[in-house]
């Protein structure tokens, strides 16, 4: 496990929240979601993927965006759009999204979720905006020359993705968690100005822990060190065989100080569903050969089925894409509901 510090308020908040799930599923609406920037990876399967499903099928009701427009907030042009969105609609369904329960749309389709942009704009300052941590971060890993004002105003965008289907639960690791406070604060103030629209939406910490990739930094879809999960299983077997580990022969769990053994020790117990102590302990004098066997065997397991899915509906990109037209259908129809309401409260209406 990541030994990310949480402040336990938030940890508390989270266990406070999974208990109200197990008990009225109904009464939650969760906004996630990703850009669609290349394939998903390992580390979203066991970060974010796994636990949409899981939340799905408690009675959640899922909302999922293809953060098409945020892809344009780091860099000048979307590459290759269509084939990202296809990409993540595939894998949104192989790993168990069921267009049935949950709605997946993209939020360039949806106008009148953009349009929120506008009145929610007037409700954070400035010196707010400059404030936020993760987009300090994102704007010094840019690798444009200037910042544009889409990259500035993102997080309240977001706020709009959130809001405009009311969602009251986003699950985000912890460094999301500004974006969610800029969220909070857009409703609040909304809500104070022109009268109540908005919940306040809470965050659901994820308890995933963090999965590196195989050169031992982050896991990322830009740094090629990840396992897709559209990867066969040689493409696995030879991604894992490459993956860093070091010079100690036996095999420990040991994430502070052998970080590339752990992550890989880590990846087996999660798809195992295992501890990674136990993993470490029944390898241990098998050295890093046995360890990268045991790896890649318990990926290729667990992924198998997800693959063998992913496959099947890549063979019928008419159906895929018809998930989102739906999706998108729908998050049109709720949009323009909540952009009345605002438009209503704000006395727009005559
Ligand atoms: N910022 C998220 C990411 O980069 C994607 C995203 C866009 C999102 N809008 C959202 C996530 C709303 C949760 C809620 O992955």
């Amino acid at each position: 496990m990541s030994t990310v510090a949480v402040p336990s308020g938030q940890q508390r908040r989270t266990a406070e929240l999974e208990d109200r799930i197990s008990r009225a599923p109904e009464t939650f609406r969760v906004m996630t979601g990703d850009r669609p920037t290349g394939p998903l990876h390992l580390g979203h399967y066991f970060g974010t993927l796994h636990n949409r499903v899981r939340l799905q099928d408690a009675g959640v009701d899922v909302f999922v965006i293809i953060a098409d427009y945020q892809v344009l907030t780091d860099r000048d042009v979307a590459d290759r759009l269509t084939a990202h969105m296809e990409g993540l609609l595939l894998d949104y369904l192989a790993a168990g999204i069921d267009p049935a329960r949950a709605t997946v749309f993209n939020h360039s389709a949806v106008p009148a979720l953009n349009q929120l942009l506008l009145p929610f704009l007037s409700l954070v300052s400035v010196a707010e905006l400059n404030r936020n941590p993760t987009v300090k971060d994102e704007i010094a890993h840019s690798r444009q020359s200037s910042v544009s004002g889409l990259m500035f105003t993102y997080p309240v965008h977001q706020a709009a993705d959130i809001l405009f289907c009311k969602g009251n639960l986003v699950p985000v690791g912890q460094d999301q968690l500004p974006h969610l406070e800029v969220t909070r604060t857009v409703a609040r103030r909304f809500n104070e100005r022109y009268g109540e629209v908005f919940p306040e939406p809470d965050a659901l910490l994820s308890a995933a822990p963090l999965l590196l990739g195989t050169d031992g930094t982050k896991m990322s879809k830009s740094r090629g060190n990840a396992v897709a999960l559209r990867a066969d299983a040689d493409e696995t077997a030879r991604l894992i065989r490459g993956a860093r580990t070091d010079a100690e022969r036996h095999i420990t769990y040991d994430p502070e100080n052998r970080p590339g053994v752990a992550s890989l020790v880590l990846l087996a117990a999660l798809c195992q569903d295992r501890d990674p102590h136990a993993v470490a302990e029944e390898i241990g004098a098998g050295g890093a050969a046995a360890l990268k066997r045991t790896v890649t065997e318990a990926v290729n397991a667990r992924m198998e089925p997800i693959r063998a899915r992913r496959a099947a509906y890549a063979q019928d990109l008419g159906y895929v894409r018809s998930v989102l037209r739906a999706g998108n259908e729908r998050a049109n129809e709720i949009a323009s509901a909540t952009l009345a309401e605002v438009r209503e409260a704000m006395g727009a209406v005559i």
